[in-house]
């Protein structure tokens, strides 16, 4: 990116949407074009307590680790120069929103059939094994929010580096104004 509109880069980008979006692949290589830190928001939070988010879930609940989540965005609003992916149901709580309103806040769109697909068989995402017809339900619940908060990216049927080129493309106009 040229140094002009390096320049005005925002200071946190965040990448939202449901599992399996693509979210820290392509946090990590967004990161990587744009000379910023990379922070996954779950590996965050399983490096502080030294246990898996699975693990968390199974011995503390979803309520324990939603503030866990609820403090990890809260300890980084003031980093800067960083791309943070965060956890499909990291924007669902009021308390989280204004970090993600305050960042560049992109929303990795795929349908619930690529969800279903991309995460088949994924063992440390403790909300897969909940039955389909409850997962529908979570999905459909959360586009609406992910539509209001992030500018919309389609992640599917695309390569993660055509992602992140959609991605910097956003960012560059954003920065001329
Ligand atoms: C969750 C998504 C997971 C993780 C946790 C809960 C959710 O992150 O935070 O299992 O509520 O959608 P990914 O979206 O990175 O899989």
């Amino acid at each position: 990116m040229a140094p002009a509109a390096a320049a005005r880069l925002p200071a946190r980008v965040a990448l939202i949407g449901f599992m399996g979006a693509g979210k820290s692949t392509v946090g990590r290589l967004l990161a990587s074009r744009l000379r910023y830190a990379f922070l996954d928001l779950d590996a965050w939070i399983e490096g502080q307590r030294g246990q898996s988010i699975r693990q968390i879930f199974e011995t503390e609940g979803e309520e324990a680790f939603r503030l866990l989540e609820r403090d990890a965005l809260a300890a980084l609003a003031s980093h800067r120069k960083v791309v943070i992916a965060a956890g499909g149901g990291a924007p669902m709580s009021e308390d989280n929103r204004a970090f993600f309103r305050d960042a560049a806040t992109f929303y990795l769109e795929i349908s619930f059939e690529e969800f279903l697909r991309r995460t088949a068989g994924s063992p440390d995402r403790p909300l897969r094994g909940r039955p389909l017809e409850e997962l529908r339900a979570l999905f459909e619940s959360r586009l609406p929010v992910y539509r209001k908060l992030g500018v919309i990216v389609s992640s599917e049927g695309r390569t993660p580096p055509q992602v992140v080129e959609e991605i910097l493309e956003k960012l560059k106009r954003r920065s001329r104004g």
